[in-house]
């Protein structure tokens, strides 16, 4: 274990635990771990706010040991049932036996479904819901598929701080727990990530949250998320960035993601590569050799245009390219332009798969396809340059 109980305001400690070697997180790639983030409130009531995975059970008891004795706990709130903040509930209910758990009406049912207790002290709280601590209040607002139903907010009114469960969290594990300790590119790059993977098809919940959160008229000054480091120095930067995320802002901006078998298909992805960026277009090249499925969402969260390039292998796609489509597809990215291309011997199949991918999901596209039979000649990548060309002028069209 490495690392103290850290005091993030008088009388508030991060007592959650850094998951150093974290890699996979449901098939998003966690290069950098991550952390589960728990709150420890010393009040009159000493408040527990949010747990940790089973597996860091006692890492979390033991920052807890650095400020209190555990069994001092008598409140437990639970934002969120899914097991990487729950999963140490049983255990610290056995532990601590506290007096009252608190949770939004969707959490207590996700609970009962999840351990199947009997005799846990769990009450339901809901949006505009408050709790007096002694010197402190807790409102409570459901943010309900934010990004599971029983998702909850937690607001230490006195504190303007905000518990925000996931949102504005981000898989990255650090000694440093604030956002103002962190080099800022790679934070924000890992909160893109984190938004581009998990909240992305909520979007127009995200933007419906953060109108509630402004017509509450809550004074936040510090956002500490369940994930990641706490947003000290700057929550507006955070809550600007959802902003633009759950409106889809693009850039001109446009994604080049393609798998080959013989390099006659990676040759036409540079060519079309080569013709975004004669007419201006900010472009990244994405041969799925190299790159993981999350990280390919994760570029196009500010990506306007998407082209799609494979070769056809036994009547289909590369399977590379389908692990991609079925990812990104239930992400519901929105308001992106973009084409398909690919080289193939005989049947050629795979160009009309992929438009019919980019139709499912709602690409708007821009040319109808382009394949070419085994191996490109210098006028099959000029064709190529110019469907680069087809897909810059409607990403440089579109000026959202
Ligand atoms: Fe970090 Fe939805 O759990």
């Amino acid at each position: 274990m490495s690392g103290s109980a850290i005091e993030v305001k008088p009388g508030i400690y991060w007592v959650g635990a850094i998951d150093w070697g974290l890699r996979d997180f449901h098939g998003y790639s966690t290069e950098l771990g991550s952390t589960y983030n728990a709150f420890l409130v010393v009040d009159d009531h000493v408040t527990l706010f949010d747990t940790v995975k089973a597996t860091h059970t006692e890492e979390m008891l033991w920052r807890i040991g650095q400020v209190i004795d555990p069994g001092r706990i008598d409140t437990i709130v639970v934002n969120h049932a899914e097991m990487d903040h729950s999963g140490s509930l049983g255990r610290l209910i056995e532990t601590v036996h506290p007096e009252r758990v608190f949770a939004s009406p969707a959490c207590e049912k996700a609970l009962k479904a999840h351990f199947h207790y009997s005799g846990w002290p769990v009450h339901v709280v809901k949006s505009g819901d408050r709790l007096n601590l002694g010197r402190r209040n807790v409102s409570f607002l459901e943010t309900k598929m934010l990004h599971w139903p029983d998702s909850m907010f937690s607001f230490l009114e006195e504190d303007g701080l905000l518990i925000s469960s996931d949102a504005f969290g981000a898989h990255y594990a650090s000694s440093e727990r604030f956002d103002d300790e962190v080099e800022a590119g790679e934070l924000m790059h890992q909160a893109g990530k984190y938004y581009a993977n998990i909240l992305n098809p909520y979007s127009p919940l995200v933007l419906g949250l953060l109108e509630q959160v402004r017509n509450l008229g809550l004074r936040i000054n510090m956002i500490a998320p369940d994930h990641g480091v706490i947003w000290r120095k700057d929550p507006g930067r955070i809550l600007s960035a959802y902003a633009d995320w759950g409106a889809q802002k693009t850039r001109e901006k446009a994604i080049v993601v393609f798998d080959s078998m013989w390099h006659s298909t990676e040759r036409m992805a540079e060519a079309v590569g080569q013709g975004l960026l004669e007419k201006g277009v900010s472009v990244q090249v994405m041969d799925l050799h190299g790159w993981h499925r999350s990280d390919v969402v994760t570029e196009l969260l500010d990506s306007r245009g998407l082209v799609l390039g494979s070769p056809t292998l036994n009547n289909g796609m590369l399977p590379r390219m389908a692990d991609v489509l079925c990812y990104a597809k239930g992400l519901r990215f929105t308001g992106r332009v973009g084409a398909a291309f690919g080289s193939y011997g005989w049947g050629g199949e795979a160009v009309k798969l992929l438009n019919g991918a980019l139709d499912e999901m709602k690409v708007q596209r821009v040319h109808d396809g382009l394949r070419v039979q085994y191996v490109p000649a210098e006028s099959d990548l000029d064709r190529c340059r110019e469907l680069g060309h087809t897909v810059a002028k409607a990403v440089l069209a579109d000026s959202r």
